[in-house]
Order: structure tokens, then sequence, then C-alpha cells
């Protein structure tokens, strides 16, 4: 089967993306005017945002991968972050900005910050692809964010379901009939 026949529609297109990219970039250069950040690709999701977003950048960065999963949260704590993959190098008194391709519940960012937190950055943003307001659970915001949206099951422009559609070149909503 044509695997269109599993995107229920497109709701974010390739043009539409590159628009938000290049204006979330030009805000993230004049907050980081003379600086290097170093920035953190949360794998995998994000690793297709990342790589547009800092070539749409002027800022140079030096560039680290992450792989985590949070579990065990409740309302009240962030829970536990299982980190399979972590950074190389020593973020102490470094410029720090997280790429993440989705905030949905809040609890992976929630934890990741705190961990990153306690290896004192100078400073520590996160900018977004998308985020689902709607979902949050822990206390999490983005310092930047490229699309609010509904809670959709979005795919597409890295993200996955069951590690299939992160090669789609826009965000799309699955089918239903895909998963139900
Ligand atoms: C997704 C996404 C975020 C997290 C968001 O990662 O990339 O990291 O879930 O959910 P939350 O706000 O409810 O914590 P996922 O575990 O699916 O990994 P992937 O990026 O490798 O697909």
């Amino acid at each position: 089967m044509e695997r269109s026949n599993d995107i229920e529609r497109v709701l974010i297109d390739e043009g539409e993306i590159a628009e938000r990219i290049g204006e979330i970039a030009a805000q993230i250069d004049a907050d980081y005017q003379g600086k290097i950040p170093i920035v953190i690709c949360i794998l995998k999701g994000s690793l297709v945002f990342c790589a547009d977003l800092i070539r749409a950048m002027e800022v140079p960065v030096t560039l680290e991968f992450m792989k985590v999963s949070s579990y065990g949260a409740s309302t009240t704590s962030s829970g536990k972050l299982s980190v399979s993959l972590d950074i190389m190098s020593n973020i102490e008194n470094k410029d720090v900005l997280i790429v993440e391709d989705i905030i949905d519940s809040g609890h992976t960012m929630k934890a990741l910050t705190d961990m990153l937190k306690t290896r004192n950055p100078a400073t520590l943003r996160i900018v977004t692809l998308l985020d689902k307001p709607s979902r949050r659970v822990a206390p999490i915001e983005a310092d930047y964010t490229c699309f609010e949206i509904e809670d959709e099951f979005v795919i597409g422009y890295g993200l996955d379901y069951a590690e299939k559609y992160r090669d789609l070149p826009y965000v799309g909503i699955l089918s239903r009939k895909v998963y139900e």
C-alpha cells in the first residue's frame, strides 16, 4: 500500500517549516550574539529539525547528541531519566541549547533539564519544533517554540510511529486506521 494512504493530512508543510525555522533561528542568533552555544540534539526525533535549525542559524555551534527517555513520572515529580547516550563534552559554564522535536507531557524535558542543571551550565535553554500544551503534566516550557499544535498523532520530519515515517519532509497526522 502507498505510504501516503497512512497519512490523514499534512499538518505543517515543508515551506511552513522552513519559514518558521528561519524566524526562530533569527531569534536564537540575536540571543547568542558572540557566543558559541553547545547544541544538544535529542535523538532520534530531533535529528531532522536540528539539522535544519543549525544551518539556518548564523551563530556558530558545537554539536552534541543525547538519547534519553523518562519513566516513573508523576504529577509532582519529573520521574527518572534513562540516558542511553550522553554528551561527550563538559557543559560547565557553557551556553547549552537543547533541541527537541516535541514536548508532550513535558516529563522528558523536565527530567533532562533538572539533570543537566546539576552540571552547572552558564545558560540552559530549550528549542522545540512542536509543543502540545494541552498535554502538559510536568512544569516545563520551551524558550523557543516553532509550532503549538492540538493533541493529534503527528509523524514525519523526524517523528515516528513504530520507527516509521521519520523521513517524511513534512509534519503529518497519522491515519487512525494505522494504529487502531
Ligand atoms: C519523544 C520526543 C520527546 C518525548 C516527549 O521521544 O522526542 O523526547 O517523547 O514526550 P514527553 O513530553 O511526554 O516526555 P521518544 O521517546 O518517542 O523518542 P524518539 O525521539 O527516539 O522517537
